[in-house]
């Protein structure tokens, strides 16, 4: 292989983390390349969305931004996921112009862990035949190397198979209270739960290390072999579900988000208090449901910064989380209803409808969630006999007795 190729591998070696966003390794990898290689007027990549080709990261002038598959010599490489090497542009049937000064063009297809194409890498230059059998090899194993590096993230690939287990990732123990709905409402699942304890609270983590922690969380599960994924957490679910649903696109893949919905129905034009992590409370997600409902009902955010704790110590009753939970609520009251945020908090509702006053009529997400995992498990036809007695297996990143029976007690209620 040439040298310049050589030096590009190890670059993007260097540079492209596998955690990072998908977007953020190829923007380096396209100006990577760009740096690397001569005679160059175009680098970069269309990644596959929906059923057409989508402008991704680049180097060069302004590009056209969807191309259909079997169009173009993008959308042909995609097609016959194969590289094309195309000596003369004007010579190829469907060649896309996007700059008048391309004479000839290569695309390489990019592929997920499953086989499937992600997307295409494409370069173009302003000489005939600029690329020749060794810059193929190159760029070919450049990409190679950015599939490992961005869309096989561990080389974890999900389970097929319907007896495979549903795996539910959580900070710490508050997934529990998603899993005991998952577990009445589809009996015959297996599920494979894995909590964060040892980084929990993430609320209070920044975005960069919810994304890192969450990852590596559930590639933990996708070793074991999952067929489906939940993120029982609000903080990761608003961080970094878009991600994993960009990282696993073949799987089912749930979040968590605050049940604004029902919560606001009932309420009618009342007061409604959200409670949850400071993180969740910030995310974009959570600005597009108070969009979404913020008319119907007066919304308060009430940002419970070390609430969840009280869960992961085992304290879900007395005098000190009473004391908590009057300082926390009472600048907010009253209120008709209060939607819990956070997974850890519905073990905490006896005491939290206690210090609102009573009446107030509380909300969870667990329920929807779900629900939403049964639909896309029959969706997906992976949903399990219900003849199968369903087995759960609580695994936790902190090694601990002591929180291995509060998790049993959290489930089964003993
Ligand atoms: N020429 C490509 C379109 C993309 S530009 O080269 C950036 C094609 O025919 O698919």
């Amino acid at each position: 292989m040439p040298d310049n190729y050589k030096e590009l591998l190890s670059a993007l070696d260097a540079l492209i983390d596998v955690t990072e966003p998908v977007q953020t390794g190829l923007s380096n990898a396209s100006a990577l390349i760009w740096q690397n290689l001569s005679s160059l007027n175009w680098a970069g990549f269309y990644l596959v969305r929906g059923g057409e080709l989508a402008l991704g990261p680049f180097q060069g002038k302004p590009a056209c931004t969807m191309i259909g598959k079997g169009k173009g010599v993008c959308g042909t490489a995609w097609q016959e996921d194969q590289t094309i090497r195309v000596e003369d542009v004007h010579a190829f049937p469907g060649h896309i112009a996007c700059d008048a000064a391309s004479r000839s063009e290569i695309v390489i297809p990019l592929h997920d862990s499953n086989g499937r194409v992600m997307g295409v890498l494409d370069l173009d230059s302003f000489l005939p035949a600029r690329f020749l059998p060794e810059d193929q090899e190159g760029l070919e194993a450049a990409a190679k190397l950015l599939e490992h590096k961005l869309f096989n993230f561990q080389d974890a690939a999900f389970s097929q198979n319907s007896d495979a287990p549903v795996g539910i990732v959580d900070s710490g123990l508050g997934g529990l209270s998603v899993l005991k709905e998952m577990i009445r409402l589809m009996p015959g699942e297996d599920f494979l739960y894995r909590g964060d304890s040892l980084h929990a609270p993430y609320g209070t983590k920044t975005p960069e290390d919810v994304q890192r922690y969450t990852f590596a969380n559930v590639s933990y599960l996708m070793e074991r072999g999952i067929k489906a994924l939940v993120v029982a957490c609000n903080t990761a679910t608003s961080v970094c579900i878009s991600r994993l649903r960009e990282q696993y696109s073949d799987m089912p893949v749930i979040g968590v988000e605050p049940a604004l919905k029902p919560a606001v129905l009932h309420s009618e034009g009342g007061r409604v208090l959200v409670m949850a992590t400071p993180m969740t409370l910030q995310e974009h997600k959570f600005a597009e449901l108070m969009d979404r409902y913020g008319r119907e009902a007066t919304i308060v955010k009430v940002p419970s910064q070390g609430l969840m704790e009280y869960v992961e110590r085992g304290i879900l009753e007395g005098q000190e989380l009473d004391g908590f939970l009057a300082d926390l609520l009472n600048p907010y009251l009253p209120a008709d209803s209060i939607v819990l945020g956070c997974t850890h908090y519905p073990f905490l509702a006896d005491a939290i409808r206690k210090a609102a006053g009573g009446s107030v009529q509380i909300y969870d997400g667990s329920e929807g969630t779900a629900r939403e995992l049964r639909r896309k498990l029959e969706e997906n036809r992976i949903l399990r006999e219900s003849a199968h007695q369903g087995k759960v297996e609580i695994l936790n990143s902190k090694d601990s007795a002591e929180l291995a029976a509060l998790a049993e007690r959290l489930l089964y209620g003993c």
